[in-house]
């Protein structure tokens, strides 16, 4: 039954994954509305559409003029983000929220620890990478794949500096998702930088932490439409470094 499912031209490894709970079916805690009796119909998406004609020739230039939109609308912190890392040669993938704090004309900018994290191992045994945004006031996604590269320490000052005094010295005392005994060894941490910099109003960034640029060779455009009959559209680097695109199904 499993193997019909699956269509050949799958790739193996969806063949090797785990579906042994499958027949047996592990108890649901949650069901998602869809439409039963038990569970009404799932929402809706109506609040816009998505043609070819409306698309800027740079997915840049598109996400800028996507994301200005969402400011303006009321989007909840449009610049939050999930970035999605693997390691190699585990092949292990890890997500999480972040921030986008810049776009540039090279990509998506984000801020964090490049010494503890766990997307900093990631990143070094490979530079691949994905964001994902979703905008559910506007039923917007926006899907990224790139590749990762460091930004300088001039150029992540430039940013450290726009920071509140407490987040630079965050940056500085946090070993970020590294073990923790409690609360106090955090607080310790802290203490020791705050006198560490007491006085001085110019901290320097720290050599650990900084800014990694995302620069795309994919992005995503996706307009939640009714029956789940969104529209998509998928700007691809050829070549010859030319944007194509291409609708999706949805
Ligand atoms: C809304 C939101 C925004 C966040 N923004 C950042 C960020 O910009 N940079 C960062 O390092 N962590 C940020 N975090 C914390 C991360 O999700 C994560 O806990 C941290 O980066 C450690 O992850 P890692 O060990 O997987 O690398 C944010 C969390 C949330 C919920």
């Amino acid at each position: 039954m499993l193997r019909r499912l699956i269509s050949p031209s799958y790739p193996r490894q969806i063949a090797h994954c785990n579906f042994r709970n499958m027949s047996s079916g592990p108890t649901k805690r949650i069901f998602a509305p869809g439409g039963t009796a038990e569970a009404p119909q799932a929402q809706q998406y109506t609040k816009g559409s998505l043609d070819r004609s409306q698309l800027e020739t740079d997915p840049l230039a598109q996400f800028d003029t996507w994301f200005k939109h969402a400011q303006k609308s009321g989007v909840h912190q449009p610049e939050t983000v999930n970035l999605a890392t693997a390691e190699l040669p585990s092949g292990r993938v890890s997500a999480r929220m972040v921030y986008l704090k810049e776009l540039d004309s090279r990509g998506f900018v984000v801020y964090s620890n490049w010494g503890t994290s766990r997307k900093s191992r990631d990143v070094a045994s490979n530079p691949h990478a994905s964001l994902t945004f979703y905008w559910p006031e506007l039923e917007r996604q926006v899907r990224v794949e790139g590749s990762c590269e460091r930004l300088t320490d001039a150029e992540s000052q430039v940013y450290f500096d726009t920071r509140i005094r407490g987040s630079r010295i965050g940056a500085w005392a946090s070993q970020q998702s590294s073990v923790l005994t409690g609360r106090e060894e955090l607080e310790a941490q802290v203490e020791e930088v705050e006198k560490r910099f007491e006085g001085e109003e110019k901290i320097p960034v720290p050599p650990f932490w900084g800014g990694l640029r995302i620069v795309p060779d994919m992005v995503e455009f996706w307009q939640g439409r009714p029956s789940r009959l969104h529209d998509r559209f998928k700007f691809t680097l050829d070549g010859n470094n030319k944007w194509t695109v291409d609708r999706l199904s949805p």
